[in-house]
């Protein structure tokens, strides 16, 4: 019987226009750019213009990801997009790209998993590949995190930026015979949360508790704590899954939170830093558009190639956590 899985056919980012500094920020919060690189290692992130939405960011990075996949906007039938800052409550911001694409056909959701939801959409698109229920999905991260924050508290409002990325997943039958960890493709992915720790990491408001969009609160010392063990833990279930072990990892490309995290991880995985692929210096958090900006980024400067085993992870609130392992 043959296998289907999800081929990374194509991947594409987009990131606004304003670059803000810590210098920059430092002019309207009592914070320093010294501050910001020590604990974060971020220097700079960007921001989206008054008049762009989330939806013009996850457009923009989706043409470019189809462009690189070379597939026609039509042949899409099926996009799911995460984010925790969506245009309206609903209709689903994945609807909006779908139309400004010029799609009417096949279906288009949302997925909220806060900083977890590139993965948390690629596992959902992927199950729905290897379930026959569609060929071509488009899997979009885009996040206008900007709008959510609160620039009254400098532990939050220094820590976030805006952005896009997106992938193009194509169905694709694996060869009879074939070595299911050596072919290409998406080799598993696995999702985790616990609800428990919902204080650690929230917004302030919603449609059903204040009726207002609320702000980012966050313990910031107890999310590090967790961050690291989880993303060890769950990352350590994917390569058990393939019976693959930390040696046989290419490239990590993980959720952009913070620097000192993105290192925890690695020490944790004994994996040298030359193969972590780091955009928070740049970016600063984009939340669920980190990891395909991220992939993005290793793709097109020609670090990550043909045949190498890339793994994603991240955590956001929620908790949510995942992992994303894939032959490129
Ligand atoms: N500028 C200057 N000083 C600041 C700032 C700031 N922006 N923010 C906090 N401080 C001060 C605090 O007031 C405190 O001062 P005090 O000692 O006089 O009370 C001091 O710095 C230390 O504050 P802590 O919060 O203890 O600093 P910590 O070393 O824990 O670093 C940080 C804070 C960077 C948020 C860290 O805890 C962290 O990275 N946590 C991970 C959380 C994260 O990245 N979440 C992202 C979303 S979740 C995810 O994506 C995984």
């Amino acid at each position: 019987m043959t296998q289907r899985r999800s081929i990374i056919a194509g991947v594409g980012s987009y990131l606004p226009e304003r670059v803000v500094t810590n210098d920059d920020l430092a002019q309207t919060v009592e914070t320093s750019d010294e501050w910001i690189t020590g604990r974060t290692g971020i220097r700079q992130r960007r921001f989206a213009a008054e008049d762009e939405m989330t939806s013009d960011l996850a457009y923009q990075a989706a043409l470019r990801a189809l462009e690189h996949a070379g597939v026609p906007a039509s042949d899409v039938d099926l996009i799911v997009l995460g984010t925790a800052t969506p245009d309206h409550t609903f209709p689903a911001t994945a609807t909006r790209v779908q139309n400004m694409l010029g799609i009417r056909h096949g279906a288009a959701f949302d997925v909220q998993a806060v900083c977890s939801g590139f993965v948390y959409a690629i596992s959902v698109a992927d199950n729905f590949i290897r379930a026959g229920q569609a060929k071509t999905a488009l899997v979009i991260g885009a996040e206008t995190f900007s709008r959510i924050l609160d620039w009254e508290d400098r532990t939050t409002c220094v820590l976030f930026g805006d952005g896009a990325g997106a992938v193009v997943l194509r169905a694709e039958d694996l060869p009879a015979g074939a070595d299911p960890t050596a072919a290409r493709g998406i080799l598993s992915t696995h999702l985790r949360s616990d609800g428990a720790y919902k204080d650690l990491l929230y917004v302030d408001g919603g449609p059903s508790s204040t009726r207002t969009v609320g702000h980012v609160r966050m313990e910031g010392r107890e999310v590090f704590r967790h961050a690291v063990t989880n993303l060890a833990e769950v990352v350590g279930e994917s390569l058990a899954a393939n019976g693959l072990t930390q040696d046989d990892i290419d490239w990590l490309v993980p959720h952009q939170a913070n620097k000192r995290i993105l290192d925890g991880t690695a020490r944790k995985l004994k994996l040298a830093p030359e193969k972590v692929v780091v955009t928070v210096d740049r970016h600063a958090n984009t939340s669920a558009a980190s990891i395909p900006l991220a992939l993005d980024e290793a793709v097109r400067d020609g670090r990550i190639q043909r045949g190498q085993l890339v793994l994603m992870e991240a955590m956001g609130g929620g908790f949510t956590w995942g992992a994303c392992l894939a032959r490129w």
